[in-house]
């Protein structure tokens, strides 16, 4: 039988709405069609979640030495990372304290002192005003009464895990400790200072046509492994993994059944790891927007990040254990990584944008979540919910 369906005449974001969704895993209902199609929920996504969080945005590999810049956007907020002499990363807003001309444009590196493209001031790599050619005109490159202390660029509150850049525009998110403590200590088994990033075989890049949420819970949940990724599934079956949920923080699911068994040479594996991590791999997603994955022999990071209601980046890195397997003799393992994953990858591709296309129907208003495998991605809304109430 026909329902009738009104066509909403605005799609607004309604906090009230969201009470429904800080329930019990069986009592609530999932997030509204608003939050993944509304502009309107976007910005307050932008004044409320994005900036009040430890948000995860680039990989300290891509900034290797001192003086590298990479520009980032988070969530239309201008940024960059530049690593200091003190082999420190930091995070500035990328807006020149004379102008506001954008400092850092591409990856690159700033030498001794980065300048800016439009009147060459030069700050130190701590941000730190150093030169201001012609500022008491022609020739003059020194102000009396002009105090450059009080013209550094602007720095973020950030921090490094697992060599994942997590930044807090607004300061006030609480430490990162207390932050990354509960996955730290979940995997406090795996030496984060042995991994190295693949290079530039591993990393793969997807453009997605969705919401950026529509990713991280799609990663939460398991369910749909035997629908979605069947290659994937003849040998990690859905039987095969459990539920994580750590409410407040990250949730996802682990399997029991990888094997790490590969053409070409054996990876080198975290040393002194219990005897039940020979087959156990995690797979979580950090709130709000890193898919982490743990193997005995190789770690990832995806980072999700909003390019507007309706469109995502990811970007993916893949990291080893030790130094040797940075070389040209892991060549041909580290590529059947990157290509198992990258076709796990794409047949997600598939599924988010469909259910972001879903969205834009009258007739679709949130649905429901089944009663046993998809409390992950319960979880993971809740949490959105609680950051935009
Ligand atoms: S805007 Fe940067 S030096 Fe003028
Ligand atoms: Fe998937």
């Amino acid at each position: 039988m026909s329902e009738i369906v009104s066509f909403p005449s605005a799609r607004e974001f309604d906090p009230a709405a969201l009470a429904s969704v800080d329930q019990a895993y069986g009592e609530s209902r999932p997030l509204p069609s608003e939050a993944y199609v509304s502009p309107n929920y976007f910005d307050a996504e932008r004044a409320r979640m994005w900036s009040h969080n430890w948000i995860c945005l680039t990989a300290g590999s891509y900034v290797p030495n001192a003086g590298d810049t990479i520009p980032l956007d988070l969530a239309g907020v201008p940024l960059f990372a530049m690593r200091g002499r003190d082999g420190e990363i930091r995070v500035f807003h990328n807006a020149c304290p004379h102008r506001g001309m954008k400092l850092v444009s591409e990856r690159g590196n700033a030498g001794a002192l980065l300048t800016c493209p439009y009147h060459n001031w030069a700050f130190g790599l701590g941000g730190e005003l150093r030169q201001t050619p012609h500022i008491a005109g022609t020739g003059k490159h020194e102000c009396e009464g002009f105090d450059k202390l009080k013209f550094r660029i602007k720095e973020v509150a950030s921090a490094v895990w697992f060599d994942q850049v997590f930044v807090n525009l607004s300061g006030d998110a609480g430490s990162f400790e207390d932050f990354i403590r509960p996955v730290a200590q979940r995997w406090s088994m795996f030496d984060a200072s042995l991994i190295r990033h693949g290079g530039s075989d591993s990393i793969l890049t997807f453009d997605l046509d969705c919401n950026w949420k529509l990713a991280i819970e799609n990663f939460c949940e398991a369910y749909h492994l035997p629908m979605v990724h069947p290659a994937l599934n003849t040998y990690s079956k859905l039987e095969d993994h459990y539920n994580i949920e750590e409410e407040g923080h990250f949730s996802g699911q682990g399997t029991l059944v990888y094997d790490p068994a590969r053409d070409g040479a054996p990876l080198p594996k975290f040393p002194n790891l219990p005897p039940e991590w020979d087959k156990r791999a995690e797979y979580l997603a950090l709130y709000p927007n890193v898919m982490l994955g743990i193997h005995a022999d190789h770690f990832y990071a995806v980072r999700v990040l909003p390019d507007g209601p309706d469109r995502a980046h990811e970007t993916f890195d893949i990291y080893y254990v030790g130094d040797e397997t940075t070389g040209a003799s892991f060549g041909n393992v580290r590529a059947n990584v990157r290509e198992t994953w990258r076709e796990v990858f794409l047949e997600d591709v598939g599924v988010v944008e469909g259910m972001q296309a879903g969205r834009a129907s009258p007739g679709f208003d949130g649905g429901v979540f089944t009663p046993v495998l998809e409390g992950p991605s319960h979880c993971f809304h809740r949490w959105n919910a609680r950051a935009m109430m």
